[in-house]
This record gives C-alpha cells, sequence and structure tokens, in this order.
C-alpha cells in the first residue's frame, strides 16, 4: 500500500458556515475539492495521528464515494480507526451518539441537512468535535485558514471498503469498522423513555403518521416506532432514503411535509404527524388539526420533560438561538432554572450542555434536543412527545391550549425571501445596523420601536464572543422582529425576519397566526425598507 502526497491549491470559499461546508454536489465533486476541505479539517484538529473517528452522512448523492475518499485520506494521515454506517448511513444525532460512545476524538458528517441532494443539489461536510457536537468556531476557524493555505494532502492507495458488511477489516494500519446505524441509537432512546406506556399508548389504539421524506431517518422510525413500539406498519411513510429524496425538500415544515399537513388538516387525520429532514436531526410536530410551531414545541417539551424517565428529576436550565420564540424562557422562569439565548446554529449549545448548564435546546427551525447528544435530535422529539401524550392521555390540540392557558401564546412565524442578489440582502443588513441606535421610539405602520439592537454572544462557559449575530427589533405590546441572512444557502443570500407576537395566558389564543403577525410583519418591511432593498416583500416560505 502507499500512501500519496498530492499537490493541490487554496480553493477559495472553503468556510465552513452554520452547520459545516455547504455547496452544490457538482463543486465538492471537482477535482480536489473534498480532499483539500477533509485535509484541513485534519491540519485543524491536530492531525490524524492515532485519531479515532466515525462517518456517516444522510445518504444523499455522493455520500458513498466521498466516504471512501475520506477513508482513505484517514488512513494516509495516521488515523487509527473509522467507525462507519452501514451503506455509509448515519443520522447527525446517531452520528454524535457514536462519537461520544466509542469516545472517539471526533467524526465526519455528510449532509445537506433540509437541502434537496441529487449531482445538481447540494452537499455538505461538517467535521464534529470529540463531545459529539458540531465544531465551534475556533475550530471552524482553523480550518478555513487551512484551507487558505493548503498546499498538499495525503491519501492512501487502498481498495474501497465494503460499506454493505457489518464488521470489522484493516486497511494497512487503520482498522475500518462498519456498524449498524440505528442499534445504539435506538439503545439509548430506550434508556431515556418509557417505551412500556409508549407501546401501550399503541396497544390502545394511538395512530400516527411519521413522514421519513425519503430521508436518513426511515430506518430509525421503523425500527423504533413499528418494530419495537407496536405502532402499526405504514405508520413510518417514505422510508427508504433516496440519493435524491425522491426530488422532495427534506425540510420538515408545512410548506415542504405538505402532504402530511394535509392528512393533519382533514377527518382522516391521526392523533399525531411527525416529519423529519434530510439528516434526521430536524422534526416536525403535529397534531389532529394543530400544527405546533418548533417554538412552542421546544417550550411544551421542557415544561413537560419530567414525565419521561431521563428527565424525572427535572431540568437544569433551557436554551434557544435568539430568532426562537420566547416561549421556553417563561418555562424556565417558571421552572427556576436558567434560559440562555445563543446565536444560531446548534455548535453553540455544545458548550453549555458539556458544562452542564442546560438540559434541553431548540431552535426555531424545528430543532430540539437534549443533553442526551450534542447535536438536534429529530426522533428524539418525536419520542418524548409520545412519552408525554402517554402520561397525560390528552390530546396534542389540548397540550397546546393548556400551555398557552399557563404561559400565554407567543405567536410565531419565519418569512424566508430566498435567492437575493447577495450585494442587496448584504446592503438591507447594512442600512439596518446603521440606523439602530435611532430607531427606538420611532413607529412603524402604526407600532412603536421599544429598543433594537444587533445580537452579540459572550459564551458564559469559555468566554469567546460572536458578534453580528442578527437585528433585534422590539415593538411595544409585546411584538419582535429579528432580521438576519443565512448561513447555510448556497445560492444567493437568503434573508430571515423572524416574527413574535405575545398574547397572555387570559388572551385569545385562536388567531391565525398569520393574522396575528401582520402588524410586526408590516412594520418590520416598512423598518427594513424591504421593498426598496430587496425589490419584493412576498417571502418564499412562511413556517
Ligand atoms: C438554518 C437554521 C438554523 C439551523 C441551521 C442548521 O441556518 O436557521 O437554526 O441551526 O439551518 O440546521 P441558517 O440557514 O438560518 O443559517
Ligand atoms: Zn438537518
Amino acid at each position: 500500500m502507499t500512501f500519496q502526497t498530492v499537490s493541490t491549491k487554496p480553493i477559495e470559499g472553503q468556510k465552513p458556515g452554520t452547520s459545516g461546508l455547504r455547496k452544490k454536489t457538482r463543486v465538492f465533486m471537482e477535482p480536489h475539492y473534498l480532499e483539500n476541505f477533509v485535509q484541513s479539517v485534519f491540519d485543524a484538529i491536530g492531525g490524524g495521528q492515532g485519531k479515532k473517528l466515525v462517518i456517516g452522512g444522510d445518504g444523499r448523492f455522493f455520500n458513498a464515494t466521498a466516504i471512501q475518499i475520506i477513508i482513505k485520506m484517514a488512513a494516509a494521515n495516521g488515523a487509527a480507526q473509522v467507525i462507519v454506517g452501514q451503506d455509509g448511513l448515519l443520522s447527525t444525532p446517531a452520528a454524535s451518539h457514536l462519537i461520544r460512545l466509542n469516545k472517539a476524538d471526533g467524526g465526519f458528517i455528510l449532509s445537506a441537512s433540509h437541502n434537496p441532494g441529487g449531482i445538481d443539489e447540494d452537499f455538505g461536510l461538517k467535521f464534529n468535535a470529540a463531545n459529539g457536537g458540531p465544531a465551534p468556531e475556533g475550530l471552524t476557524q482553523l480550518m478555513f485558514e487551512a484551507t487558505e493555505k493548503i498546499s498538499t494532502y495525503n491519501i492512501a492507495d487502498i481498495d474501497d471498503v465494503d460499506l454493505t458488511k457489518i464488521g470489522s477489516t484493516s486497511r494497512a494500519d487503520l482498522q475500518v469498522v462498519i456498524v449498524d446505524p440505528v442499534e445504539s441509537y435506538q439503545a439509548l432512546m430506550e434508556t431515556l423513555f418509557d417505551f412500556d406506556a409508549i407501546r401501550d399508548l399503541f396497544a390502545g389504539g394511538f395512530t400516527m403518521r411519521f413522514d421519513a421524506m425519503h430521508a436518513i431517518t426511515g430506518p430509525y422510525a421503523t425500527a423504533i416506532l413499528e418494530d419495537t413500539l407496536g405502532a402499526p406498519s405504514g405508520t413510518v411513510v417514505n422510508k427508504i432514503p433516496l440519493e435524491d429524496f425522491g426530488k422532495g425538500h427534506p425540510d420538515p415544515n408545512p410548506i415542504w411535509a405538505k402532504p402530511l399537513m394535509d392528512l393533519m388538516m382533514s377527518d382522516k387525520a391521526p392523533d399525531l404527524g411527525a416529519a423529519s429532514d434530510g439528516d434526521g436531526d430536524r422534526n416536525m410536530i403535529v397534531g389532529r388539526g394543530a400544527y405546533v410551531t418548533p417554538s412552542d414545541s421546544l417550550a411544551i417539551l421542557a415544561a413537560n420533560a419530567h414525565l419521561a424517565p431521563a428527565y424525572r428529576s427535572g431540568i437544569v436550565g433551557i436554551a434557544r438561538s435568539m430568532p426562537t420564540s420566547a416561549a421556553s424562557d417563561r418555562v424556565a422562569k417558571k421552572l427556576g432554572v436558567e434560559a440562555f439565548e445563543t446565536p444560531t446554529g446548534w455548535k453553540f449549545f455544545g458548550n453549555l450542555l458539556d458544562a452542564g448548564r442546560v438540559t434541553i435546546c431548540g431552535e426555531e427551525s424545528a430543532g430540539t434536543g437534549s443533553d442526551h447528544v450534542r447535536e438536534k435530535d429529530g426522533l428524539w422529539a418525536v419520542l418524548l412527545w409520545l412519552n408525554i401524550l402517554a402520561v397525560r392521555k390528552m390530546s396534542v390540540a389540548e397540550i397546546l391550549r393548556d400551555h398557552w392557558h399557563t404561559y400565554g401564546r407567543d405567536y410565531y412565524s419565519r418569512h424566508d425571501f430566498e435567492a437575493i442578489a447577495t450585494d442587496k440582502a448584504n446592503a438591507l443588513m447594512t442600512d439596518l445596523r446603521a440606523r439602530l441606535t435611532d430607531l427606538a421610539g420611532q413607529s412603524f405602520a402604526g407600532l412603536t420601536v421599544a429598543s433594537a439592537d444587533e445580537f452579540s454572544y459572550l459564551d458564559p462557559v469559555d468566554g469567546s464572543q460572536s458578534n453580528q449575530q442578527g437585528v433585534r427589533v422590539y415593538f411595544e405590546g409585546g411584538g419582535r422582529a429579528v432580521f438576519r441572512l443565512s448561513g447555510t444557502g448556497t445560492e444567493g443570500a437568503t434573508l430571515r425576519l423572524y416574527l413574535e407576537q405575545y398574547a397572555p395566558p387570559e388572551g385569545d389564543h385562536g388567531v391565525d397566526p398569520q393574522l396575528a403577525l401582520g402588524q410586526v410583519r408590516d412594520a418590520a418591511q416598512s423598518l427594513c425598507r424591504m421593498e426598496a432593498f430587496i425589490g419584493r416583500t412576498t417571502p418564499d416560505v412562511m413556517t
């Protein structure tokens, strides 16, 4: 076997974003593109010598090819062992768990999450650290710096590994272990939740549809919900992971999971509808006729977590990303635990979880999770909901109403304006930033600004500072608008406008959210001069 040192040159734009490096698949397939980034990761972590690494992805086009390259580069960089999901598959939370379980030094996760897959769609790669969580900003910065000065990469001239066969083989000094992607993840779930209570729930006639969206959670949901918990066969739909996700957009929200939403709003709706995304870290929860926003779901899970065995003795704190609604803060207050507001992206939760400051975390973008891994976890959220439903014996709609009557309702919606010319989107944000200090006291579309700032975060654990994390505008009367640019897109810029309006416990909670948010939306659009900067005010996606 020979190790090759291949000459290369820096490739522009290999800066990891909100969640790793994400580009068009064809870009990743260009000569040296993947190799340069993988070598830069090895360089950033101090080399591969003796390291144990987990490797797996969501099965999208180029997944298996990329994994063979990463294995060859791991061998050439001196790694001792790689643990790879069978067929190259691992959901993101399962990968996080495997890193922790095996005390690995980290792992490569191949996914562009909820972005479509295929040769003309998106691909992504991220590195998670030894705690199982996405590399923190300090480390992604080192990776980026390495991509800017790379001149060679190391790759071994070895045969491809048969990813279909579970077991251990070696390639020179590298041990390659192929594992069942579901087994240890399922074992972890069984320690967290009351599987007997959930089994009784299904045995009692509780009905559910889980839409795996032709993505990674199909095998996980089938094994856990149908084969273990006794949900009838057919509960999990679109269960075979496809390289192009059936040409769909594997994003579990009311727009992209429309068939599920339509079913749940019809008279044929089962008791619970749920969906997960490309790599299995997002979730959507919808009851019969009752959509649960991710921000509400986070708050409800936190308020009821003690009903599941893992959290019986209570939670220590709740963290939410800044754009996520304040619903979970109200729960933290009532429970008397700490509440944290972090920048967008799961990597900011890692330190808080490692330090034991929080138990439950969540983002408005359909991500919820806990200290059981260091990623958000779609199926975990679904199982916690099932556990709560099994204990409380109420419908999803009843649980929602009960929650609002206790805490009030945070009406919430996110409006996305996609594929805007990058310079126009940047100009809007620059202009907004320049006017921030003058906004308080000014009125827009009949709403007066109470305060406005640009969010920056001082990590209370390691003292690192992250600036320019989005603009927050608070209005008199309990409204808030947040403006930020997406860090996961692969084409142009996406402006995200997050809208929120609080209605107290005694208020009317039955208003259509887009109506309840109409005034905040109008004020936000006028305040940022949206029409003038980007030439439109109709969003592409509203969640
Ligand atoms: C989006 C979401 C964010 C999430 C990330 C990865 O990032 O908004 O909450 O952590 O995807 O799933 P954005 O495109 O907004 O940077
Ligand atoms: Zn995802």
